[in-house]
């Protein structure tokens, strides 16, 4: 009996799901796309998903009729399923009370899956690394595919590296003894097996193809198609584009006095910045912090001696390139005379090339640049990246586990000090002088200021709280091992002040770590997928989300199936969605073995970095704050000019951290959105480069910075990254606005405002310009993009890619970047968990000790907290970052009260659900902040 319902059932669910009618519902949909099943991981770049679900049935079945009409546009579709935006987009009714079969289970469900088979494609299809091992990607050795290659001889110790001869000389070489214990200072072996992967000086890798970097030296007949000869350094002028598409405007310039503000701090001036929702100034500062962790390109704070210019001198008018006119020059605001110094360049010799399997390739990209910090999430910036940087790092001559903070007599809080300032005898480039003595000094800001000295005051607590414990339970196992000798155990009492300064460096970049992914990442990404799967990266998502996980099993069942490449079998098992990445395999034997570098050696690329250049997120002023003077007040506004280098550090101790804090608590950031870099940014005085005028556009420069690196131009970059390309400067313009908002005028105004900068041109339908996507019909993409044959379209191949993801409009909810830098982040921030020993297999106790794991584990060392209201439908922890300032700056205390997030705005009412409101929470309603838009 009951089988035969069952065969009812099924058959009527097939009825459903083949007739037309039916499948305009949304219960049709579901079921037809049910038994459609999953589709598989594309064998061939060019049959990559670009976020695109693949039938109307799957996007109706998961966001509606909304989901079905968004397929035409260019950008990704989870963002219109049910759920993923805020309140307005949950079902509401009996349908939402069906569970697991609810639209808004199907939306959340449906949106991490396109999510997962993203990271998976681009781990398949994006990985270029550019130390010499990608010809055995390619290849394969001995019978086994390149992406399960495990180890290579690029990452040995050269011969003349002080540890050649501990890590196995000549023979094979396997990191052992001190060398494995902690974080070492230039970053080697981490992995054991391979000593030099992620250390200082080894070169950026890349994500996109090598023939497609450096597209200005016209490498092939695709390149020179796309680009013909309308690009180079200067070409288009990037002050030009400074000028016209990054400039904040202004209703007064006397009051914004292009950043410098007015006499006394007052707080009559103004300096209009468009305003990101939900995310405040702390949430930039934080990130500068951390790109000082991750990359440099720059030594000690310059490059080579060799001055370039920096353009202001050419501009199209009427789509003709024409030099500049006084005037011109005048009323554009720039300067010819500015000069920068040339990037390095670490290898531009042409690159060997091979052929596999009928193609050929590049074994590196034409030029190569080194990261001059440590590739891995060490806190390098706080304890050094190489011998010189570490003589910066002060350690406290009375405690030499702890770091040094100096008491500062004057300042408003002082009791835990702050960091020293360095000294004449200390390394350092002269602008430098007057600052905080710390690792890495470069563009130093009060932002850096604060967090540095928040995790100086954090690394001394933990020591203070280790060295407590040790003296109520000296003969106690404190966890940590010596791998030398892993039987023997270390007591509290046998811990060395050397040990417990590193297990606390550990200890501190786990905490960064965490901070970052579990509460900026969720801040600056803010909507419920989002928050799911950078949870899921950190804790796994099978303890507190066991359906999301469930979903996600089933396909990576299916793709272990069906994969086309039965060597890589294995390799999507690695997918940490059930315990998480952190912590994966930490109770194997094996401390190394839940690392997985899929094939190529980490490190992260040069277009990681473009997409951090995040210089519109710095407002001109800082909208000053005192904590025990009604925290509604702004008392100062404080230029950001006033607040960089030794200034910085006077500032600091000036206003006292508590009060830095708060403000940049409170203050909404800037939105990365075109025409909205800082004023002060384009007019920055550099001493140190010996030009005429002393000054940059830093604007500009990263326009150059990233053409002299290759980064490939944005519409080839989103199709190397598995995104759709775009066909006109009209795509940019959001498909959600009205057509007659003023929102859509200002943003056809926009797209009008690219075409004057960039052009257009006669487009020739029998050249080809790209072979990693196709046309919907399987046709090659040629010159004329979608557009007629030898009609004019926009030349939208050459958009710098920084100018490129600027303009996008159309984002999820709760993005504060665009979906391109997004895709950067899916693949590089999941990397840099997975490569990383101290992150995966090693977070023991035998290198952070018991207390190390609780503290991370738990956020500090009282225990989990939880917030007592539920955030956004959670259950939540009282957040990482919270509990540090909690622990550092305990002034805040009363403040910190209503912070749930601390990146979020602090006096918002985050409302019910990833709500981007700006409006005051209970309290803050005299805040003038909420009385602008
Ligand atoms: C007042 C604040 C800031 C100042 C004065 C500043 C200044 C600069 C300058 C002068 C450069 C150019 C270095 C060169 O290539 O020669 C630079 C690069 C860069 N900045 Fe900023 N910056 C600030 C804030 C930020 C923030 C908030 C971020 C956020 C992530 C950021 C991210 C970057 C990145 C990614 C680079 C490229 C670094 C590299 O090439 O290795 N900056 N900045």
């Amino acid at each position: 009996m009951k089988r035969k319902f069952l065969y009812a059932l099924i058959a009527a669910l097939v009825v459903v799901a083949v007739s037309a009618a039916a499948r305009k519902t949304q219960l049709g949909s579901c079921v037809a796309y049910a038994l459609g099943g999953f589709r598989d991981v594309p064998a061939q770049r060019s049959e990559r998903f670009l976020g695109k679900v693949a039938d109307e049935d799957t996007a109706r079945c998961r966001g509606g009729e909304a989901a079905v009409k968004w397929r035409s546009t260019p950008w990704v579709d989870w963002q219109k399923y049910w759920a993923a935006g805020g309140d307005e987009s949950r079902a509401r009714g009996w349908a939402s009370q069906l569970g697991l079969l609810s639209p808004n289970r199907r939306g959340i469900d449906g949106a991490i899956l396109d999510l997962e088979y993203q990271r998976i494609e681009l781990l398949k299809f994006n990985l270029f690394d550019n130390a010499g091992t990608f010809e055995e990607y390619i290849r394969g050795r001995n019978g086994m595919a390149g992406r399960t290659l495990k180890s290579w001889p690029q990452m040995r110790l050269p011969k003349d590296h002080p540890a050649y001869t501990s890590v196995g000389g000549d023979g094979t070489q396997k990191c052992a003894g001190e060398l494995v214990r902690f974080r070492n200072l230039t970053g080697i072996c981490n992995d054991i097996a391979n000593p030099l992967i992620g250390s200082t000086d080894q070169p950026f890798a890349r994500n996109v193809e090598f023939d497609t970097t450096f597209p200005d030296l016209g490498l092939n007949e695709t390149v020179q198609n796309r680009h013909r000869d309308r690009i180079g350094l200067l070409k288009p002028d990037p002050q030009v584009i400074s000028r016209k598409l990054f400039t904040r405007a202004q209703s007064s310039a006397r009051k914004c006095n292009d950043g410098q503000g007015l006499p006394e701090y007052s707080t009559e001036a103004n300096c209009d910045y468009q305003k990101a929702a939900s995310l405040n100034v702390l949430a930039a500062f934080w990130i500068q912090f951390m790109t000082h962790d991750w990359f440099s390109h720059l030594d000690e704070g310059h490059n080579q001696s060799e001055l370039l210019a920096m353009g202001c001198s050419a501009q199209r008018v009427n789509n003709d390139e024409r030099l500049l006119t006084p005037d011109e020059i005048k009323q554009l605001g720039c300067r010819p005379d500015d000069r920068i110094d040339k990037s390095y360049i670490a290898e531009d010799a042409t690159p060997k090339s091979f052929t596999h399997e009928g193609k050929q390739y590049l074994t590196r990209a034409p030029k190569t640049t080194l990261n001059r910090v440590t590739a891995w999430w060490d806190a390098s910036q706080i304890y050094g990246y190489n011998e010189t940087s570490q003589r910066r790092v002060k350690r406290d001559p009375r405690d030499p586990a702890k770091l040094l903070l100096e008491p500062f007599e004057g300042s408003v809080q002082d009791q835990m000090g702050y960091l020293p300032v360095l000294e004449p005898a200390d390394p350092m480039n002269p602008q430098w002088a007057g600052q905080e003595s710390v690792a890495f000094p470069d563009n130093w800001t009060v932002g850096l200021s604060l967090f540095h000295n928040i995790f100086a005051r954090e690394h001394n607590l933990f020591v203070a709280a280790f060295r407590k414990q040790a003296q109520a339970t000296p003969e106690m196992d404190s966890g940590l091992r010596n791998p030398a000798a892993p039987e023997a155990v270390i007591k509290y009492k046998e811990v060395t002040a050397h040990d417990l300064f590193e297990v606390a460096r550990l200890v501190v970049s786990a905490e960064i770590a965490k901070i970052h992914t579990v509460e900026w990442t969720t801040q600056l990404l803010y909507n419920e997928p989002l928050y799911l799967a950078t949870n899921a990266n950190w804790s796994g998502l099978a303890g507190k989300y066991p359906t999301v996980a469930a979903a996600l099993e089933k396909v990576l069942q299916h793709l272990r199936k069906f994969d086309n490449d039965k060597k890589n079998v294995g390799w999507y098992s690695a997918f940490a969605t059930g315990p998480g990445i952190f912590g994966l395999a930490n109770d194997n034997k094996d401390i190394n073995g839940g690392v997985n570098h899929f094939g190529s050696p980490f490190n992260f690329p040069e277009e990681f970095v473009t997409v951090y250049r995040l210089h519109p997120m710095v407002p001109d002023l800082i909208e000053f704050r005192e904590l025990h003077r009604d925290p509604n007040v702004i008392r100062y506004k404080i230029p950001v000019t006033e607040t960089l280098r030794a200034r910085a550090t006077q500032m600091m101790r000036r206003y006292g951290i508590a009060n830095w804090t708060l403000s940049m608590g409170r203050q909404r950031l800037g939105k990365l959105t075109l025409l909205n870099h800082p004023r002060f940014l384009q007019n920055l005085s550099v001493p140190r480069l010996k030009s005429a005028t002393g000054k940059i556009d830093v604007p500009a420069l990263d326009i150059i910075r990233d053409r002299e690196r290759g980064v490939p131009r944005y519409n080839e970059f989103r199709r190397q990254y598995g995104l759709k390309q775009l066909t006109s400067f009209d795509d940019f313009i959001d498909p959600n606005l009205p057509k007659d908002s003023r929102e859509r005028a200002e943003q056809q105004r926009i797209a009008g405002l690219l075409r004057e900068v960039y052009g257009q041109h006669k487009c020739d339908a029998s050249k080809r310009i790209t072979t990693a996507q196709l046309n919907g019909n399987k046709s090659q993409v040629n010159d004329c993009l979608d557009h007629l044959d030898g009609s004019m379209v926009d030349n939208i191949e050459d958009v710098d890619t920084v100018v490129g993801w600027l303009a996008e409009s159309a984002r999820p909810h709760g993005f504060a970047i665009s979906e391109t830098q997004f895709q950067v982040f899916i693949l590089n921030a999941s990397r840099r968990l997975f490569s990383d020993r101290f992150f995966t297999s090693s977070f023991r106790p035998e290198f952070y000790t018991y207390l190390g794991i609780k503290w991370v584990n738990e956020n500090g060392p009282d225990g989990i907290k939880m917030e007592t209201k539920k955030v956004n439908g959670h259950e939540t922890e009282i957040s990482p970052l919270k509990r540090v300032l909690l622990r550092t700056i305990p002034d805040l205390a009363p403040e910190l009260e209503h912070v749930v997030n601390v990146f979020d705005p602090w006096a918002r009412d985050r409302g019910e659900y990833y709500s981007l409101q700006w409006k005051p929470r209970k309290g803050a309603e005299s805040d003038v902040a909420f009385k602008e838009r």
